[in-house]
């Protein structure tokens, strides 16, 4: 039997339907090293999976074809990083399954959040268990790596170390939510490209990788971290060029955040807080002003739920 009619074997014991949880990400540390010869940039970033998700439900098609729907219309075609994942799949295994995909987007979009780049890991878990398809972790991590740079992060998830392109994974322990509990988030209403963030670095933002490096150390001997600790190459430049990042971030000082950092290329805002009622007051307050703002905390990996019917 070859993999493709053991893969398809295996979807007649499956049911029709699976739904998957699909979980963002902030970015505790970010330090970008250099620019690569292959246009990329080299880095070294401290990603953790934060309780925000979407939730993706795919359904078996009896014809060979995939189809996507989203309750964001913009997101609706065949670019869509859930239609790129089940297309590879599809592809590598030489499947002829054809699929139905709806897509709930709770996570904001093109946030620097990782939305899209976990819904495309979640998708590629979800197949995998579902239909208990013959891939192994590196086959996954390979298909991952090829559609994004913060897609294999999402296939382990949690507190992770991520270098080279930010497809090179190395798990922490997560321990951080033990010294700075709450996580608000803060999305200004406007969308960042984040090919034009790493256009717009400039040398002096570049740093050796001491930021993720110390962080990491205090991880594993500390098992925690201040604010302190938390460093993004990419702020200086977004703050800059965007003034509505830098509004949102000064209404947060104001409204009581002890510090704000930007996650990924942004334009999301974080902040902590060790108390509920602290976290829900600056909520509250920025809401006040219409601002989008997510009360959330840390989440170990193994909470992407993949239920099929
Ligand atoms: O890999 P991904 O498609 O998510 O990256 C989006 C863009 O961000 C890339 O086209 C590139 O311009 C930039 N990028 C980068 N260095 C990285 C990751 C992303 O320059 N390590």
């Amino acid at each position: 039997m070859n993999q493709s009619q053991d893969g398809l074997q295996q979807q007649a014991t499956s049911g029709n339907v699976c739904f998957v949880q699909s979980y963002a990400k902030i970015n505790l540390t970010l330090d970008v090293l250099g620019k690569r010869a292959d246009g990329y940039h080299e880095l070294a970033t401290i990603m953790q999976t934060i309780d925000l998700y979407d939730t993706i439900c795919l359904t078996r098609l009896a014809e060979d074809r995939v189809s996507m729907n989203c309750n964001r219309p913009e997101l609706s075609n065949d670019y869509n990083l859930v239609v790129r994942a089940v297309q590879a799949v599809r592809q590598k295994l030489g499947l002829h399954q054809g699929l139905a995909i709806e897509l709930h987007k709770r996570v904001p979009v093109a946030a620097g959040l990782g939305g899209g780049s976990s819904n495309a890991a979640a998708t590629l878990l979800a197949l995998q268990q579902w239909w208990n398809l013959p891939l192994s972790m590196q086959d996954l991590w390979e298909i991952a790596a090829s559609l994004g740079s913060d897609i294999p992060f999402f296939l382990t998830g949690g507190l992770a170390l991520c270098e080279g392109r930010g497809e090179r994974i190395t798990p922490l322990a997560s321990h951080w939510p033990a010294t700075m509990r709450w996580l608000l988030l803060v999305k200004p209403d406007i969308s960042v490209s984040t090919a034009m963030v790493y256009r717009n670095l400039t040398p002096d933002d570049y740093t050796n990788g001491g930021w993720s490096r110390a962080a990491e150390v205090a991880l594993q001997t500390q098992s925690k971290l201040q604010a302190s600790d938390l460093y993004n190459s990419l702020e200086r430049g977004v703050l800059e060029q965007y003034a509505e990042v830098a509004r949102a971030r000064q209404e947060m000082l104001d409204a009581g955040a002890h510090y704000v950092r930007l996650s990924g290329s942004g334009p999301t805002l974080f902040t902590t807080f060790d108390t509920l009622t602290e976290a829900a007051a600056v909520q509250q307050k920025l809401q006040s002003q219409s601002y989008e703002a997510y009360l959330t905390h840390a989440i170990h990996p193994g909470n992407n739920p993949i239920t099929y019917f």
